[in-house]
């Protein structure tokens, strides 16, 4: 069946972005070492031969269960969710051929016609609101599953809509100290979660949990 999942990288102490890591704070010299921060909580997926290819980062990397996740996660994705602010990161930061290749619904107030980039990623930008978003990502993602990519902001709405079925984090042994945390602004019901995989890796613990 047709799942929405959310898939994010996730600090020990619990941040999905360090302090800093945001257009009003780029090039803001007090949150210098937020690039160093970043880097540190990707590089277990940035070192993996799928990833490394889809980025145009070179050849090489590492293969086995890690790397097939990361495979698997973009092939079962039709269609793409996220908010304006991880948008406007990846806009400064992706390839020209940005790493989706599915429509991506970019909640925003902003009114901005569709970006079609190579490769068949195609942003459109939605002001209606995040289940109007879902419900263009269900019409276009046909058979496969729809992922909720981030930012915190906009997993947390989904979380509270109670439509996420799955949530795969993966753990990354470092600390923060300060950024944006994941599970904040979380209302009741909360849904719950029963752990159905872990990947053990030197660099991550990958965790997939199931909504009950
Ligand atoms: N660790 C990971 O795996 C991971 C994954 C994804 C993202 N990230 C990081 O997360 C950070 C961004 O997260 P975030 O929580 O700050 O922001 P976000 O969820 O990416 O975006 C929030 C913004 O989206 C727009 N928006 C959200 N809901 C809306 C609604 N219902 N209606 C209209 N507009 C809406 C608003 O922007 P406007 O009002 O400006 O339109 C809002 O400020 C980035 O640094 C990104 O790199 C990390």
């Amino acid at each position: 069946m047709r799942k929405i999942f959310v898939h994010v990288a996730l600090s020990l102490d619990g941040y999905i972005a360090p302090e800093g890591m945001d257009m009003a704070h780029f090039d803001d010299p007090r949150y210098k070492n937020w690039g160093a921060k970043w880097g540190a909580l990707m590089s277990w997926a940035l070192d993996q031969q799928y990833l490394r290819e889809k980025l145009k980062l070179g050849t090489g990397g590492k293969t086995g269960p890690v790397n097939d996740m990361i495979r698997h996660t973009f092939e079962r994705t039709g269609a793409h969710i996220m908010g304006k602010r991880m948008f406007d990161g990846g806009e400064r930061g992706w390839p020209e051929e940005a790493p989706f290749h599915t429509p991506v619904y970019v909640l925003t107030h902003e009114k901005r016609q569709p970006w079609a980039r190579p490769g068949g990623t195609i942003f459109y930008f939605v002001n209606e609101g995040p289940e109007r978003a879902l419900e263009l990502a269900r019409e276009a993602a046909g058979t496969r599953d729809i992922r909720i990519s981030g930012g915190a902001n906009t997993i947390q709405q989904y979380l509270n809509l109670g439509v996420v079925d799955e949530l795969k984090i993966t753990l990354v042994p470092v600390l923060f100290g300060g950024g944006i945390r994941l599970f904040e602004n979380l209302r009741e019901p909360l849904p719950q979660f029963r752990i159905d995989r872990v990947i053990e890796d030197a660099a991550a613990t990958c965790l997939r949990y199931i909504r009950q």
